[in-house]
């Protein structure tokens, strides 16, 4: 598995996914605001990858800070809090790595601002090692949904790349192979910014995962054919009753899924659930440049100069479409969130069990 985002001497290295597959380069984030660029950019992406970041990048910007008593020093953060949060405003996971940062703060006012500066590169570290323990464990829960001779189609790329290693939709895949089931994966490509043919395919070529890239028109005529059984997709933003925030064109899947009696399910970490949120059309959606539509990789033009554009980079999936939302503590109908957002909620209750 090739690392997404690392922390190294004083440095924050991501691969630049906007050039896969045909360059593996890494960037080199000396400061914050690189890693801000490189959110908005693309060079880093897919929810929680991009907490990821966003805890390296507080953990970047603290080294700077002069102020040597903890209100200067927590007030120079929050700039690089704003900076971050603004970068992407669909992926809950930004917001959730800001207030999980301060919330570690809180906890540390005590300790000396040098030992602080220490602990939130600690912390930030701590976040990736956990998210790698997430993915596997929503692998576990999701691997059951997956049986022998099954094609399972996926839209976009929540894979090892969009997160600390494994993935998310991807987990599943990657356990169910591990345990020895034979099924092939169908990756939508993706428009616009193709990360299904760049990065899905790329992820599970390397797996040794069978996969057919199509685009993304072809997915109701597969599943016609009866050639598709079951879908999962990953998510940036699901809310209190279920509803599903993911890469443009989720929406479609899901409901051809339901024509088709296909299952749908999403893999969601706990950390892309917002139970702030009652529904889903309250999920702010990201609108993206123009030029991510008329050209391709940035320098082929398309489509005839100055024609409107409308570039959504997410679309919100109802629950009612919804199979089971994979996170790591187990799979649940969509409507059992609400019971999730509970203090201790009975889990083994709660779970789908095949
Ligand atoms: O615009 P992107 O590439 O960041 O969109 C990514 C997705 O839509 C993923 O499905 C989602 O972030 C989940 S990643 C585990």
């Amino acid at each position: 598995m090739v690392k997404t985002i690392e922390w190294k001497d004083n440095k924050v290295i991501m691969l630049d996914q906007s050039r896969l597959p045909i360059d593996v380069a890494y960037i080199e984030c000396k400061d914050y605001l690189m890693v801000a660029e490189g959110i908005r950019k693309l060079w880093i992406r897919g929810a929680p990858a991009i907490g990821i970041a966003t805890a390296m990048g507080i953990a970047l910007a603290a080294q700077e800070i002069s102020a040597t008593d903890f209100e200067g020093f927590t007030k120079g953060l929050d700039p690089v809090f704003n900076t971050l949060i603004a970068t992407r405003p669909t992926a809950v996971n930004i917001q959730w790595a800001v207030d999980r940062i301060r919330k570690f703060l809180d906890a540390g006012k005590d300790e000396p601002i040098a030992g602080l500066k220490a602990l939130l590169i600690e912390e930030a570290e701590r976040i990736l090692a956990e998210d790698i323990e997430i993915n596997m464990a929503i692998g576990r829960w999701g691997a059951q949904f997956i049986h022998d001779g099954d094609t399972v189609l996926t839209h976009c790329n929540a894979g090892s790349l969009a997160t600390g290693g494994y993935g998310t939709a991807t987990a599943p895949m990657l356990i169910a192979k591990e345990q020895g089931k034979k099924f092939q994966v169908i990756a939508d490509e993706t428009r616009p910014v193709l990360q299904g043919a760049r990065l899905t395919s790329w992820e599970l070529m390397q797996a040794g995962i069978p996969v057919t890239l199509i685009t993304d028109n072809t997915a109701g005529a597969l599943m016609q054919k009866g050639e598709i059984n079951l879908a999962i997709v990953g998510t940036d933003r699901t809310v209190l009753n279920g509803d599903v925030a993911n890469k443009i064109g989720t929406y479609t899947v899901a409901v051809l899924c339901k024509e088709h009696g296909i299952p749908f399910y999403v893999a969601a970490p706990m950390s892309s659930i917002d139970f702030s949120i009652p529904t889903g059309n309250l999920i702010p959606i990201e609108e993206r440049e123009p030029r991510e539509v008329t050209h391709i990789f940035g320098t082929c033009r398309i489509a005839p100069e100055g024609v409107k554009v409308r570039n959504l980079a997410f679309d919100v999936t109802p629950a009612r479409y919804v199979t089971a939302i994979i996170t790591e503590n187990g799979a649940f109908k969509p409507e059992n969130l609400k019971e999730l957002s509970r203090p201790d909620p009975d889990l083994e209750k709660l779970r789908i069990r095949v």
